[in-house]
């Protein structure tokens, strides 16, 4: 092969050689084999030859060019390959790999002891009702004893609903409905969110809990004191647990106390409690010369503080999954 042709074609398969870029190859080949290529002009040189010169130098430029072609499309099919290895490398799927896991959920600590509450008093033959957060004045107020300027209102400071309903201060109205569509006997636990115009580190405006009433004939302060002295024990599992029934005054119970547990520094008050007032019984039809009762309501938030340990109630209401993640089955 003349010297001239081999050393463009060598320079031309040395650009081949030295892409690894398809738009560049494309260029290597315009730059040789293209209209105006260096090997598509030794071709136009031919007809300028003498023709014994024309067959031996045309037949060396074909080869050239063939050469240059077959190395062209050895590069592309290269270049193809690269990129469908590149592609599979990069999508490649593990399937070896360990799965990434689902972290299981919880109940919060408030559920936990609350279904722990609602699960001792079943034992002792008590049902759970349940009733709405939004309520009239008659059953949260009027009903259980508690008249219209009357200064136990000043007590719960209420949030009032367009219309004149409130969102329930207590749990109290739980036991007027049931006591409204049911005669005693009546056992019943009612656990539930109530709302009052408060907060600080132990007043949330919202926060839980869990009234209880015993109604029967001869029901008997007796009654009460052995029921909540037996409920703490077995919450606190503390056979010796010192409870304490502070004279207090409720409207809806007469006599009334507040109930305390010794704590590790004292005192501790958990909830109130008294028998039913007459007035709260005539006012759900219920005969209060036949019947008597007992009825408590507790802080459900402040057992899960007391049970768990924690000292501030606004942890259980800000959602931190790292506080939430710490608490198992009650
Ligand atoms: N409803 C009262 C409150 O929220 C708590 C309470 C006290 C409920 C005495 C009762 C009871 O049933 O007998 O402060």
């Amino acid at each position: 092969m003349a010297a001239h042709v081999q050393h463009i074609l060598d320079e031309g398969l040395a650009a081949l050689a030295a892409t690894n870029d398809p738009v560049e190859l494309e260029n290597s080949k315009a730059r040789y084999i293209g209209k105006e290529g260096a090997i598509t002009a030794l071709l136009r040189q031919l007809a300028t030859l003498p023709p014994e010169e024309k067959k031996t130098f045309g037949a060396t430029v074909n080869q050239a060019k063939q050469a240059f072609e077959a190395a062209l499309a050895a590069r592309r099919e290269e270049l193809a390959a690269e990129k469908l290895a590149r592609q599979l490398a990069a999508e490649a799927l593990d399937v070896t790999l360990p799965g990434r896991g689902r972290a299981a959920g919880g109940l919060h600590p408030v559920t936990l002891v609350q279904q722990r509450i609602e699960a001792l008093f079943r034992s002792i033959g008590f049902e759970v009702a349940d009733g709405p957060e939004i309520e009239t004045d008659f059953h949260n107020f009027e009903a259980l004893n508690i008249p219209k300027d009357h200064p136990a209102r000043a007590m719960q400071d209420t949030f009032y609903v367009e219309g004149g309903e409130v969102l329930r201060t207590h749990t109290s109205p739980i036991q007027v409905r049931y006591m409204l569509n049911n005669q005693p006997p009546i056992k019943i636990v009612a656990p539930g969110r109530v709302y009052r115009v408060d907060s600080d580190a132990t007043h949330s405006p919202m926060f839980h809990q869990m009234e209880g009433l015993w109604v029967d004939e001869g029901v008997s302060f007796a009654d009460l004191k052995s029921v909540i002295v037996d409920f703490l024990r077995n919450f606190f599992e503390d056979d010796t647990l010192q409870v304490r029934f502070r004279p207090s005054f409720f409207p809806f119970t007469e006599p009334s106390a507040e109930i305390d547990v010794m704590g590790k520094r004292g005192w501790l008050e958990v909830g109130g409690c008294g028998m039913v007032h007459p007035n709260v019984l005539r006012n759900v039809n219920i005969d209060p010369e036949k019947y008597t009762g007992f009825a408590f309501g507790i802080g459900l938030d402040r057992f899960a503080m007391l049970y768990y340990g924690v000292n501030d109630l606004r942890l259980f209401f800000e959602n931190d999954l790292s506080f939430l993640g710490q608490f198992k089955q009650a």
